[in-house]
């Protein structure tokens, strides 16, 4: 198929109508990704004229300067800035609020309602209100529980009210659990939509309609064709400034619960009945549950952990990680981590799936590879067997968004030399570039009650449980860090992890 025989997308509706509250709409990720999110929204015209929203944060602003702060972050973020257009900038910029004040004080709860209720009434929202939690984690509790008590969060007359809660979502089972907990005296496991970016994503979504709108990939799609998978999540960018909270929590609780055993659940899950979204998340929840408990020692053996040393990327040197600011000089917390896992059920069992994430690899690079089982009788035995690589669907994340197919081919010329090859199919060039930060669907599914790309209670919990072998090992048992260099693929033990399984980790190509 052509680029030009692409369908055009069915037509979807605008949002229903709310007002939104932003909680940290001071903050970084506002300024990032919700308003340029909600800017795609106005100019895809999938947010109702019947919407406002008010940011709050303890700094005082006026709505102008609220405005310009938000605003400018469009032009940088958008992602096409030279197609910002005024006249959508202008309808949502009048849409945009401020209300200054402590999330921790009580009396702030009264005058936001008050705020939220005028601006329902000027808009025509219909009392529908979206409060987005875009805080430091620690005021998730806090914040939801005054909203209860100021009754902010009670659905009357048919109108919704709906929470999205941003991660991290606690830093272990118990502190999920009780998170959990807390909302749910609060709000129904309907309201509470729990947000991971990675499902926001394109090409995370894309995978359900590779296995479950295609009939060529099922059959396949288990351990008597799949010999192992391997989940990468490979970043070029150090902690940056962001190494007050980074220091705390380490990469393995950054990115494998949530993240990649989001990734991991997609690829690993049996068909839903439908795509209802607790079809699809008790498929994802049920997967995750058979992967098989790490005793004490599995969890030594294959949990591999790494922190970056001094080094370079593309030539320019990068600074050690105990440098970085904000971070403890004598730091061990991890900024790589590599975990085998094994889902025991009929599917895949004997199936290892590998994963990893790091930072200051040599590349930015998030993929899946589902490596296939070799031809069963190796029939060219006159061709070096390093020529012969395996079979590997490569399901490229980002960047350069896409999937492949390898397989091998017969080099031109007299003698049978075999070359690995790939069907590449690339999402731009089909599909082109379109302003995306990755929030837009997430919003627009938040708006109109779709909870299918959120995390449920648990799905956060199970994944935690899965990690907390690992955790519990580290606790204990400092690392002898730096054990890799910045700009490499992290230490020898990950390299080993797959080594001493006979495989090895796909090099990401960034
Ligand atoms: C965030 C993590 O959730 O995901 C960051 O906190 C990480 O540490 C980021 O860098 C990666 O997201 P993306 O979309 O750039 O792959």
């Amino acid at each position: 198929m052509t680029p030009d025989s692409v369908p055009l997308p069915r037509a979807v509706r605008p949002a229903d109508s709310c007002v939104m509250a932003v909680f940290g709409a001071s903050g970084d990720l506002t300024t990032r990704k919700l308003i340029p999110s909600l800017y795609n929204l106005a100019a895809q015209k999938l947010l109702p004229d019947g919407f406002a929203l008010v940011g709050n944060s303890r700094r005082a602003m006026t709505d102008g300067e609220f405005r310009r702060k938000v605003l400018a972050g469009i032009e940088e973020f958008a992602p096409a800035p030279a197609s910002v257009d005024a006249a959508t900038l202008g309808w949502l910029s009048e849409r945009l609020h401020y209300l200054a004040g402590d999330a921790a004080d009580h009396a702030m709860y009264g005058r936001l309602g008050e705020a939220m209720a005028a601006l329902d009434a000027a808009r025509g929202a219909g009392g529908n209100e979206l409060f987005y939690l875009a805080t430091a984690p620690e005021f998730f509790g806090p914040i939801a529980r005054r909203l209860g008590s100021a009754g902010l969060v009670r659905e009357e007359r048919g109108a919704w009210r709906r929470v999205v809660v941003e991660k991290p979502f606690g830093s272990d089972l118990e502190s999920a659990k009780a998170l959990n907990d807390e909302l749910k005296t609060i709000l129904t496991e309907r309201q509470i939509y729990r947000i991971d970016h990675y499902l926001g994503k394109e090409t995370v979504q894309n995978i359900l309609v590779l296995r479950f709108a295609n009939g060529i990939f099922e059959p396949i799609w288990n351990r008597r064709y799949v010999d192992h998978v391997q989940i990468s999540v490979a970043e070029e960018l150090g902690v940056g400034g962001r190494g007050g909270y980074f220091d705390g929590v380490g990469v393995l609780r950054d990115m494998l619960p949530n993240h990649i055993f989001q990734l991991l659940s997609l690829i690993g899950m049996e068909p839903p009945i439908s795509f209802d979204a607790d079809a699809v998340r008790d498929k994802q929840v049920e997967v995750l549950r058979a992967i098989a408990p790490l005793t004490p020692q599995a969890a030594r053996r294959d949990a591999v952990r790494g922190q970056y040393g001094d080094g370079a990327i593309g030539g320019i040197r990068a600074p050690s990680y105990r440098a970085e600011p904000l971070v403890a000089k004598d730091s061990s917390t991890e900024t790589f981590a590599a975990l085998k896992l094994t889902i025991d059920n009929w599917r895949w069992a004997g199936v290892p799936f590998y994963l990893r994430a790091g930072k200051r690899l040599p590349a930015r690079s998030t993929e899946i590879v589902v490596q296939f089982r070799a031809a069963p009788f190796q029939l060219f035995r006159d061709t070096p067997v390093e020529a012969m690589t395996p079979n590997q669907l490569v399901i490229r994340i980002q960047p350069h968004e896409g999937i492949a197919l390898t397989f091998g081919a017969k080099i031109p010329g007299p003698a049978v030399n075999i070359g690995t090859v790939d069907m590449n199919f690339d999402y731009q060039s089909y599909f082109g570039a379109k302003p995306n930060t990755g929030y837009e669907r997430l919003l627009y599914d938040a708006m109109t009650g779709d909870a299918t790309l959120f995390q449920r209670a648990d799905m956060v919990e199970t994944a935690w449980s899965v990690v907390a072998p690992v955790l519990a090992a580290w606790k204990d048992a400092p690392g002898d860090f730096p054990n890799y260099e910045a700009g490499s693929w992290g230490p020898d033990a990950a390299q080993e992890l797959l080594r001493r399984d006979g495989r090895r980790w796909r090099e990401c190509a960034g």
